[in-house]
C-alpha cells in the first residue's frame, strides 16, 4: 500500500540548500555589483530552487511513507560489500550506499536497506516490493518494462576474469567458447547475456552471488567469467591471482538506479539528488572511500585459508 508523504519544509529546505550550493549562482553578476546586491541575488536562487525541491519532495509516494526502501545486492565491491569491522561485525558498505543515504537524506526520508541476491534486486523492483534499488544496475533495455532508470551515476565496462595461471589459455571469446570450458556470471545481470552473446557453446554456469564466481575461480572450479571491471580490479586487490584478460563490449555501459515502474516523482527526486552529488563532490568521495574500504583486509566474501568463503 502507497500512502502519500508530507514532505517536513524543514527537510525540504535543507535539501534545497543543498542544491543551492551546489552551484545555481546567478548567471551573470557585474564586477560593479555591490556584495549586497550578490547577496539578494543569491537569495533569491536559494528561495526559488527551495520551492522547486519542496515540490517535488512533497509529491513522492514510498512504499513505506517516510522511508526510502532500497534493494541491494551486497556482493559487489566496491558498490556494496559488507567491510567486517575490528570488532568481527559486517557493516552494509559501498558508494551505492552512501549515495543511498544521501538520497534519503536529499528527499527527507529514512534509509531503509532490504539485502537479497541480485535477482532478487530486479524481482523487488518489478513487483514494486521496494521503491529504488542501488545494485550496479546496467540501464539495460530489457529492464526497462520492470523500472524506470535514473541518470548514470557511475561509468564502468566489463571484462573477462580467470586467474594468472589460466591467462594464456583462456584469453578470448574462441578460447573460452567450448563445451569443456566453464565460464561464470551472476544470475539475472547483463554479465549472463554477455556470456550467452559472446560464449554460447561454453559450459555456463550463473551464480547468485559475485563472490560465489571469485571464489570459484581461486579454486579452480570454473575457468573464467564475465565480471564488472571495477568489481572485478577490487576483488583482484585482494587476490592478486585474478586476472582480466579482456575488455567485453557491452552497449548500455554505465550505472543507474532501479526506479519503481512509474514513481516520476520519485525518479525527478533521485534524478536530482544525483546532480547534487556529484555537484558537491560527495559522490566522488563516497567512490573514493569505497575502493580504500574495499581494498582492505576485511569483508564478507572473502576466502579463508581452505578457500572457503568466510560469511
Ligand atoms: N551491472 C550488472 C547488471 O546490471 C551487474 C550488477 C550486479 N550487481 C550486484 N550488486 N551484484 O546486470
Amino acid at each position: 500500500m502507497k500512502k502519500k508523504i508530507v514532505a517536513l519544509s524543514m527537510v525540504a529546505c535543507m535539501a534545497a540548500s543543498v542544491t543551492a550550493c551546489g552551484g545555481s549562482k546567478p548567471a551573470e553578476t557585474t564586477a560593479a555589483a555591490t556584495e549586497a546586491e550578490t547577496e539578494a541575488t543569491e537569495a533569491v536562487a536559494e528561495e526559488s530552487s527551495a520551492e522547486e525541491t519542496k515540490a517535488v519532495a512533497a509529491d513522492i509516494e514510498t512504499v513505506t511513507p517516510g522511508k526510502l526502501t532500497v534493494a541491494t545486492s551486497p556482493d559487489f565491491a566496491p558498490y556494496e560489500f559488507y567491510a567486517i569491522g575490528e570488532d568481527g561485525t559486517p557493516k552494509l558498505s559501498g558508494f551505492d550506499m552512501d549515495l543511498a543515504q544521501y538520497i534519503a537524506d536529499y528527499l527527507g526520508l529514512e534509509l531503509e536497506v532490504v539485502t537479497v541476491d541480485f535477482d532478487g534486486v530486479l524481482s523487488e523492483l518489478q513487483t514494486k516490493s521496494v521503491d529504488i534499488g542501488m545494485a550496479g544496475l546496467s540501464p539495460d533495455e530489457k529492464r526497462m518494462g520492470i523500472m524506470d532508470f535514473s541518470d548514470l551515476y557511475y561509468m564502468g565496462g566489463q571484462s573477462l576474469v580467470t586467474v594468472k595461471d589460466n591467462a594464456e589459455k583462456f584469453n578470448s571469446f574462441e578460447a573460452i567458447n567450448k563445451p569443456e570450458v566453464s565460464v561464470g556470471a551472476q544470475v539475472g545481470s547483463i554479465q549472463m547475456d554477455l556470456a550467452e552473446t559472446n560464449s554460447p557453446d561454453a559450459d555456463i554456469v550463473g551464480l547468485p552471488k559475485v563472490t560465489d564466481i571469485i571464489s570459484e575461480l581461486l579454486t579452480g572450479k570454473m575457468d573464467a567469467a564475465y565480471i564488472e571491471t571495477d568489481v572485478a580490479k577490487s576483488y583482484q586487490k585482494n587476490y592478486p591471482e585474478l586476472t582480466l584478460v579482456m575488455d567485453v563490449p557491452y552497449d548500455a555501459e554505465g550505472s543507474a538506479i532501479g526506479v519503481c515502474k512509474g514513481n516520476e516523482a520519485l525518479l525527478a527526486g533521485v534524478n536530482e539528488a544525483i546532480a547534487a552529488a556529484k555537484e558537491d563532490g560527495s559522490l566522488e568521495k563516497f567512490i573514493a572511500d569505497a575502493g580504500e574500504l574495499a581494498a582492505g583486509q576485511k569483508y564478507e566474501g572473502l576466502l579463508d585459508e581452505n578457500g572457503n568463503v568466510q560469511n
